[in-house]
């Protein structure tokens, strides 16, 4: 046990750790910026079905749900495709409108969620192509794709997925970066900019994880919270919800995750000089509507832990906490974003005695219903 842990005292942070090579082996062979060059080997036969495709309906449970947010602004964005993100338990009892032109991509890091596999099984029998993203190869879902791409993270033991969801991400982009390629829906030098930044990713999740002693810090001052909101906006608004489940799954601390402009609409009522919120603002297209948010927060006493580009002042004169992520393409900012998250609930997990690898009631792979 000790051994397979690598000298980390859990799997889960020997995972998050990881994740710099993780995310380099879910592109490696299928990035190559100088050459201009990014495939999916297993994306062949049906390929075409997905650049054309009208629609995109994204089936998933938990962690890789979020990954499929995630895909959501990716596709739309990049390849110009309207995307539907479905909840895999309530996708399969629904009755789902599946047309001629529509495509499934089903998200799974252990390939045997049995709600995930009942949902291709049920779309494939409306007539629907399925591309699986799964990490463990041969499984249940892989299987029963008709073809897919794996994330080869290698092996995710720890309940809470981490490696799994930056793979997922990458992954994701990839096929959306293809389609949006090939569909001329962004220009080469966009395409290249985006493989160029892909290939830096792995460093800069590197240099994200250099905040693990800080966030130790941090997580001392916040360990005895009864709730924790989490906020964030475009691409980082799955990230939101990401961290607030990390934070539930495994500290059995209250937290919901928000855009951070529907905060207004419910949960600005519970902030007050007690309430931890997260906020996910790094400096893209959504970087002056999230420091009004952060604003808001603060002037009902709110404590903010903020998540800033690296360089960022304005957002340390008003948080009470800063963590630094270096800058990327906004597309892949999730890759970074979500380090410092996973980080900081583990920590406080572990200073709140939990069992981190193997909290209650949950299962790594949920193949019952
Ligand atoms: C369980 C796990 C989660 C995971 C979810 C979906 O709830 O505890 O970590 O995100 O299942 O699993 P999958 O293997 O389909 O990604």
């Amino acid at each position: 046990d000790q051994i397979e842990k690598g000298g980390y005292p859990h799997f889960m942070l020997k995972e998050i750790f990881e994740q710099p090579k993780s995310i380099k082996d879910s592109m490696r062979g299928r990035v190559n910026a100088s050459l201009g060059h990014l495939q999916l080997g297993g994306i062949l036969q049906y390929a075409n079905k997905l650049t054309n495709a009208e629609r995109i309906i994204i089936v998933a449970c938990g962690t890789s749900w979020h990954a499929g947010l995630v895909a959501e602004y990716l596709f739309e964005d990049i390849a110009r495709i309207p995307v539907e993100v479905e909840y895999a338990s309530e996708f399969r009892y629904r009755n789902p409108i599946i047309r001629e032109g529509d495509v499934v991509i089903a998200i799974s890091q252990s390939g045997e969620t049995a709600d995930t596999l009942a949902a291709i099984e049920l779309a494939k029998s409306k007539g629907a192509v399925i591309f699986g993203v799964c990490n463990v190869v041969g499984s249940s879902i892989s299987r029963a794709s008709h073809e897919g791409a794996y994330l080869h993270a290698g092996p995710e033991i720890g309940v809470a997925s981490t490696k799994a969801f930056t793979a997922q991400v990458s992954v994701l982009a990839m096929m959306a970066i293809i389609v949006g390629n090939k569909k001329g829906t962004i220009t080469e030098s966009q395409y290249i900019a985006l493989l160029t930044e892909l290939e830096t990713i792995p460093q800069k999740v590197e240099k994200a994880l250099k905040s693990n002693d800080q966030i130790v810090e941090i997580a001392e001052q916040f360990k005895d919270a009864k709730n924790f909101l989490y906020l964030g906006r475009g691409y980082n608004f799955p990230v939101a919800l990401e961290g607030a489940l990390k934070l539930k799954e495994i500290s059995y601390i209250h937290a919901e995750g928000y855009p951070a402009a529907e905060m207004k609409h419910g949960p600005i009522a519970l902030i007050d000089a007690e309430m931890p919120v997260c906020v996910i603002a790094p400096q893209d297209n959504s970087y002056e509507k999230i420091v009004s948010n952060i604003q808001e927060v603060r002037a009902r006493k709110g404590r903010v832990i903020a998540v800033v580009t690296e360089g960022d002042t304005h957002i340390k004169n008003m948080a009470e906490y800063t963590i630094e992520v270096p800058a990327t393409h906004e597309a892949l900012m999730p890759l970074l974003t979500v380090i410092p998250l996973q980080l900081l609930s583990y920590h406080i997990a572990v200073m709140r005695g939990c069992n981190v690898d193997q909290p209650r009631n949950l299962a790594k792979s949920v193949t019952v219903e």
